[in-house]
């Protein structure tokens, strides 16, 4: 007999109790590196949910300080489907946009007519006109903007205002030279904000949303100067018109000339 045979069988008889008897068995829940993969996408969406919710309460807030009497603001956080707030007479505009574009858009007439419908106005109207503005109903007046993330819109009463404009943007640093943009009495007035240039981007685009439906002037950046600090603006042909502005997640700015 084999000296070793003894513990030969020992050995075996060991190995068969520790050998883990599932070892075969394909487990129930997916393997490690799924797992964490899935594990990542909800930490990016639950941080991307808690983003949105600090835009939408930041952009609240923001609005609610804008305060122009008479005039309600909206802000939407841009959401799939959106894009059925454009109606079928938006759709030859709207036929060569891409869907971000149009979810955008959409986004912006469901928060326009809510204002509507809010202040009593009449839900006619909305259509895009050929120099991109867009109609409004009887009695209101109005204003659009989007970004890539959020919706916003303004509506006031036609009897009580003249021009209204809003714009929105990001608050990120301009992605080009403010000269490009600014007069020399904005260079030398200019407000100490890393992204002063955005706002005075912001500024400029409200100021023509509200002045062209009624002058019909297409107006280049520098024809168009602002004044935060007495918070206005004057344009090229003479006419000034308010501006209010607010920094939060985003900037958020308006333009607007009482009757
Ligand atoms: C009108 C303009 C300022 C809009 O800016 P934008 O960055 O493209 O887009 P925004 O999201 O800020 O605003 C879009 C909304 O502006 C409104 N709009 C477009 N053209 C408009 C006009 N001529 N008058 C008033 N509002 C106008 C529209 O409602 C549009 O939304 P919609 O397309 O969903 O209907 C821009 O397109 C333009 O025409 N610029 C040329 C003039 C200019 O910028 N000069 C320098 C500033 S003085």
């Amino acid at each position: 007999m084999n000296k070793n045979s003894g513990k030969s069988q020992l050995c075996d008889a060991l190995e068969a109790t520790s050998r883990p008897t599932h070892s075969w068995i394909h487990l129930p829940w997916p393997p490690y590196d799924t797992v964490e993969r899935a594990q990542r996408a909800e930490r990016r969406r639950h941080r991307a949910s808690q983003t949105m919710e600090h835009i939408d309460l930041s952009l609240e807030q923001a609005i609610a300080r804008i305060a122009i009497p008479g005039v309600l603001i909206g802000h939407r956080l841009i959401s799939e489907g959106d894009e059925r707030g454009l109606t079928p007479e938006d759709a030859e505009f709207f036929a060569n946009s891409v869907l971000e574009r149009r979810r955008a858009s959409g986004a912006a007439r469901i928060i326009a007519r809510e204002l509507l419908a809010r202040g009593g106005y009449p839900l006619a109207g909305l259509r895009k006109l050929p120099s991109g503005a867009i109609t409004w109903p009887d009695g209101a007046i109005g204003s659009l903007a989007h970004d890539t993330r959020v919706a916003v819109a303004a509506v006031g009463k036609s009897c009580d205002m003249r021009a209204l404009g809003i714009d929105i943007e990001p608050r990120e640093k301009l992605p080009f030279d403010i000269d490009l943009i600014a007069t020399p009495d904005e260079r030398l007035k200019a407000l100490e904000l890393p992204y002063f240039g955005r706002l005075l981007f912001s500024a400029k685009e409200a100021v023509y949303k509200a002045v062209h439906p009624l002058d019909g002037v297409f107006l280049d950046f520098h024809d168009v100067e602002i004044d935060f600090d007495q918070g206005s603006a004057r344009v090229a042909h003479q006419r000034v018109v308010e501006l209010r502005y607010r920094v939060s997640s985003h900037i958020v700015t308006a333009a607007f000339l009482l009757s």
